[in-house]
């Protein structure tokens, strides 16, 4: 790049008096080649106080090898060339002691580092020229406070990428100078890309060294970023200091809830969404004994809460306007529940079902329907087989049940339209010790995931005739393998009782679920996803130890 100052119209006029009292002509309408390396024609030569490495005239002062910023230069000093030096980073405030400095040229040094503040208390530097040295890394605030600065130049460095804003205070800007420098043109040059499309100032061409597609291509040509450059993570926003074996969550007049059944205490605890505290706070508990499941169900605007018991029956709770609490509004008609596993719910043709799985050996799950007053036992589905889940699912349009029980395979039952009775329909093969079945749609396609407690677990595709294995997951003691997903990003979170709980991601270049993170979650019994306000909550429920809330948050790489 040519040493040329420029006339700085607009940027340069309102500085009086910059360049300290002694100086004849103002320096920005020097050729700045002159400045640098010469004394000033009819200027003083060397005042004595500068010593080596550095020569100085009135104005300027050049150092060459110098280690470090050097000290004992005149403190008006108006521009300074450091070359060749041996430092290995710009500290903060390096030059801090120079204010009057206009020009700064760090040329042809072996430092790669430029610090936060590098460049603090220069408020009059206008021309900062750092070319040829082997600059890989600038922090994201080393420019920080240059707001008169109109020329900087960065070129043949060894740069690769910029922190996000690194010119944002640069107001004066009018000329930039990135060449010979090759960026990585991913996410991490995003920024960069809209900064060049918005700036007033003068910027040389940026060059990309890869991603491969735009190798030796011009950043301001790259047509899109991968994956919008976010990734997505959880984290702990919230713990609930309690064991939990269900949670299950709804939404009434815009609030969200949380039901979550509580062995230790007897207790069904709603909790409610705190827009302003943000978080999950107790609302109402509804106690009993060995509960083990709570299931809330909406028909209209009544909000009701079936709490599954191993003993004293189970019962069904309605929300109560007046009262502001959940009070009991029938029983369970218990001849055919001895040891409730699992409550799912469903709606066939506009009309409120739920099935409760009973996993004794003389248990028989049953089918409850509402009536308009209450819920009534509508059919008993088989006997003797201990089921541990019940799930409901449409498939081509037909609804079905698939019940998980430990002596057989999963089976799956069809609803018949003329009886508007479930009939067998046929079983998935081969799949012995199945705790629970869960489905789960993704572009279109239906799923199921298999949990199984040692072994495998699996996931399975519908194809149109059966449901065919895609993937096979090692587990650890799982009594659970949730499928759940927040903005089109979908996750498996895998229990496990004797290690780490693991969350996998679907990979959609490679169509299978990828290992995303690893949770420590003690005998983890159900995971519950839970939106509100924008925000995405995951309930990790233990039976040994706390609830814990998860937070997904969504991760800008393009820093
Ligand atoms: C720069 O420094 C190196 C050693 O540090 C030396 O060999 C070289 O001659 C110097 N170059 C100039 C132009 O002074
Ligand atoms: C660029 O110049 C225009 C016109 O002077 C101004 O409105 C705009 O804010 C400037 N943009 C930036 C990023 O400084
Ligand atoms: C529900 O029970 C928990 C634990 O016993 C208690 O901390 C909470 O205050 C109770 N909430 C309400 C609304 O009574």
């Amino acid at each position: 790049m040519a040493l040329r100052a420029q006339p700085t119209a607009g940027a340069g006029g309102q500085r009086g008096g910059a360049g300290g009292a002694g100086m004849a002509v103002p320096l920005r309408l020097l050729p700045l080649c002159a400045l640098l390396l010469l004394p000033l024609p009819g200027a003083p030569r060397r005042p004595p106080r500068c010593g080596p490495p550095c020569s100085c005239w009135r104005e300027s002062a050049l150092c060459v090898g110098a280690a470090g910023a050097p000290r004992g230069l005149p403190a008006g000093l108006g521009s300074l060339s450091l070359v060749n030096g041996t430092f290995a980073e710009v500290k903060d405030r390096m030059f801090s002691h120079l204010p009057s400095l206009q020009l700064l040229l760090l040329n042809s040094n072996s430092f790669t580092v430029i610090r936060d503040d590098a460049f603090a208390g220069l408020f009059h530097l206008e021309y900062l020229f750092i070319e040829g040295n082997k600059i890989e890394t600038i922090s994201r605030n080393a420019f920080r406070g240059l707001r008169d600065l109109t020329h900087l130049s960065l070129a043949n460095n060894h740069l690769k990428a910029l922190p996000r804003d690194v010119f944002s205070d640069l107001d004066s800007l009018i000329e930039l100078d990135l060449r010979g420098n090759k960026f990585e043109c991913d996410c991490k040059a995003k920024w960069l890309f809209l900064w060049l499309k918005m700036t007033n100032s003068t910027v040389s061409d940026v060059l990309c060294i890869g991603p491969a597609e735009y190798q030796d291509k011009k950043l301001n040509d790259v047509t899109s970023f991968d994956y919008e450059c976010t990734t997505t993570d959880f984290v702990v926003h919230q713990i609930l200091p309690y064991q939990s074996v269900s949670v299950d969550t709804f939404n009434s007049k815009n609030d969200v809830f949380v039901a979550i059944a509580q062995p230790s205490m007897e207790n069904c605890m709603v909790l409610e969404w705190d827009h302003i505290e943000m978080n999950f706070r107790s609302y109402d508990n509804i106690t009993g004994q060995s509960i083990v499941g709570c299931k809330a169900i909406l028909v209209g605007d009544q909000v009701f809460v079936v709490v599954a018991q191993l003993f004293g029956g189970s019962h069904i709770y309605k929300y109560d306007e007046s009262w502001t609490k959940f009070v009991k509004f029938q029983d369970i008609e218990v001849s055919r529940i001895s040891k409730p596993n699992d409550i799912e719910l469903f709606e066939i043709d506009n009309e409120m079902f739920f099935v409760i799985a009973d996993s004794s050996k003389a248990g028989l799950s049953t089918v409850y329907k509402w009536n308009n007053k209450g819920f009534y036992s509508y059919q008993s589905l088989h006997e003797w087989f201990r089921d541990t889940d019940a799930e409901f699912l449409d498939i081509d349009g037909k609804s079905h049940l698939i019940l998980s029980s430990r002596s057989q395979v999963p089976i799956i039952l069809q609803w018949n339209k003329a009886s508007k009775k479930f009939v067998p329909h046929s079983e998935i093969p081969n799949m012995e010790d199945v705790l629970a079945v869960k489905s789960f749609r993704m572009q279109d396609d239906l799923y199921i995931t298999l949990t199984r407690f040692i072994g495998d677990s699996r996931v399975m595709k519908w194809n149109s005739k059966q449901f065919v294995e895609i993937q096979a997951l090692p587990s650890r003691g799982a009594m659970t393998l949730q499928p759940f997903s927040f903005k089109n990003n979908y996750y498996l979170a895998l229990g496990s009782d004797y290690t780490f709980s693991q969350i996998y991601q679907w990979d959609g270049e490679k169509k299978i679920f990828r290992l995303f993170k690893e949770i420590y979650v003690q005998a983890p019994r159900s995971f519950t996803a839970v939106s509100t306000d924008r925000r995405d909550f995951f309930f990790a429920s233990s039976f040994k130890g706390n609830t814990q809330i998860f937070e997904h948050i969504i991760i800008d790489l393009s820093l």
